[in-house]
């Protein structure tokens, strides 16, 4: 058989095995996985190397303007180009509708965006602020069939959130149609309530921001949407879980049957709410919602993603840099309540989890291989094409140098600082292929903006798992779910 490509004498990992191999690939996709493959028109030593699935990047904000209103600093070259040099072969991320705006010009928008510059694959979750009865019955099975096959939904933000009837509703047709709804889960009522009384006490530095988001707004939330969704039985994702609380009530609910689950962030990992109190305004760098916690939070969510409580590591990139077009919109003295909710972190993900997880032995390969691309590949319709390495799948692998030690610096994005500046890192993705094309080749871009495509993804994969049958009743079948006729 002939092969466009092999890559030769690499230590091959998957989320469940690792083995010596030589891949063989042809069209883009995986064709031989063997001892020894012979003969072919190009070829990757990988001795010494760890091959594994290209990451899969589940949760970034790219050219998209957020629940304040405000564009990210990457757009869909920069973005993609630094979540290739970060190790992933595909991305996922938001398409964000806003009010008023109709789902189908809400798609056509971000195609505009990312068609012509993404230099790996891309999907989309769509982002629902207005459920009409024209999105509910017709615009979201529009994108359902056309492969956007996940949606999330916002509990606070004033221009973003839906009320928990809104969030039945959208839950209910995507359960009709085998799409997933993700949800940003904190409370906005207690969230605002907190936020009015240090504001008026004069507390108005980057540090009160974590105040103002206790860990109660998450785990009240996160509560209400299981029970939401599990009211009409439908699949659930939690963004971002920030607290212990929160990803117990995850695994609780899953464990009881609901279809229900949920990742962390390195920033709730790495970095902890003294972050925030960094002198001068350095602390508006580390303002993300929900906010960092404490050092006994971070072992704890440890412990979540290690038992599997949580499924993903994602990286909720959200480029604002440190300056008046991101951070400080609202001028130079903004308050916490003002500043720009998020920080990036699409490059460095993979890197700190391979290097405080593996490294460190939190977590053994193979489940990095999970955290990183087959779990979100599974979650997210797109296995076994995309988030592992077998015959039949897409050649998207990244290649890492575990023993490369590097300190963290500037990324290839659009920004101005990076969270994790400083930090010692051992391993390194050097060499990223998205269907078989070299996108970073041994620390060099390869790839053009616009070599990328868009991936159809399928409905949400709910074999072998049980649902959840509401003991009083259940629209769904009771009353028929919402779908048009
Ligand atoms: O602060 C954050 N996380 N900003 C990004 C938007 C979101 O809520 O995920
Ligand atoms: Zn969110
Ligand atoms: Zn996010």
């Amino acid at each position: 058989m002939t092969h466009d490509l092999v890559i030769r004498n690499g230590t091959v990992a998957t989320a469940t095995d690792t083995f010596a191999a030589d891949i063989g690939i042809r069209d883009g996709r995986i064709v031989t996985l063997a001892d020894r493959i012979e003969g072919a028109s190009d070829e990757i030593d990988a001795s010494g190397k760890l091959v594994l699935p290209g990451g899969i990047e589940a949760h970034c904000h790219i050219e998209q303007e957020s629940g304040m209103g405000l564009l990210a600093a990457d757009d869909y070259r920069t973005g993609s180009i630094s979540a290739a040099f970060g190790g992933n072969s595909c991305f996922v991320p938001f398409a964000a509708q806003h009010r008023g705006m109709a789902i189908k010009e809400t798609v056509e928008l971000y195609d505009s965006r990312a068609a012509p510059k993404s230099v790996i694959d891309y999907s989309y979750h769509l982002i629902v602020t207005d459920p009409t009865e024209l999105a509910l019955m017709k615009e979201l099975p529009e994108a359902f069939a056309r492969g956007i096959t996940s949606f999330k939904v916002f509990m606070t933000y004033a221009l973003s959130k839906i009320d928990d009837r809104q969030f039945l509703d959208i839950l209910s047709v995507a359960k009709a149609h085998g799409a997933l709804t993700m949800v940003h889960a904190e409370n906005n009522e207690m969230i605002n309530w907190m936020s009015e009384r240090l504001l008026a006490a004069g507390h108005e530095a980057p540090r009160y921001h974590a105040p103002s988001h206790p860990a109660l707004a998450e785990e009240e939330a996160i509560n209400r949407a299981i029970s939401l969704a599990k009211l009409v039985d439908a699949p659930l994702f939690i963004v971002h879980v920030s607290t212990p609380g929160g990803a117990e009530l995850v695994r609780a609910a899953r464990a009881r049957g609901a279809k229900v689950w949920g990742e962390t962030c390195p920033q709730y990992l790495f970095l902890t709410r003294d972050d925030l109190d960094r002198p001068g305004s350095e602390g508006a760098k580390y303002i993300c919602s929900p906010p960092l916690r404490d050092a006994a939070t971070q072992e704890a969510l440890w412990h979540q993603v290690r038992t599997g409580a949580l499924s993903l590591v994602s990286s909720d990139h959200a480029p604002y840099r440190f300056d008046e077009t991101g951070k400080f919109n609202a001028g130079p003295d903004a308050s916490f309540k003002q500043i720009a909710n998020g920080m990036p972190g699409i490059e460095m993900r993979l890197p700190l989890l391979f290097s405080e997880g593996v490294v460190k032995g939190r977590i053994g390969l193979n489940q990095f291989v999970a955290l990183s691309a087959t779990n979100a590949a599974k979650i997210y319709g797109m296995h076994p094409a995309k988030g592992t390495i077998a015959i039949g799948s897409d050649a998207d692998i990244a290649i890492w140098d575990p023993e490369q030690t590097w300190v963290a610096g500037e990324m290839h994005d659009a920004m101005d600082y990076n969270p994790f500046g400083g930090r010692p890192i051992t391993g390194r993705p050097v060499t990223v292929l998205s269907r078989g094309r070299r996108v970073v080749d041994d620390g060099e871009l390869i790839a053009q903006p616009g070599d990328g495509q868009f991936i159809a993804r399928k409905p949400v994969d709910l074999t072998g798992l049980k649902g959840h049958q509401a003991d009083e009743l259940n629209p769904a079948t009771n009353f028929g779910a919402r779908v048009a006729p």
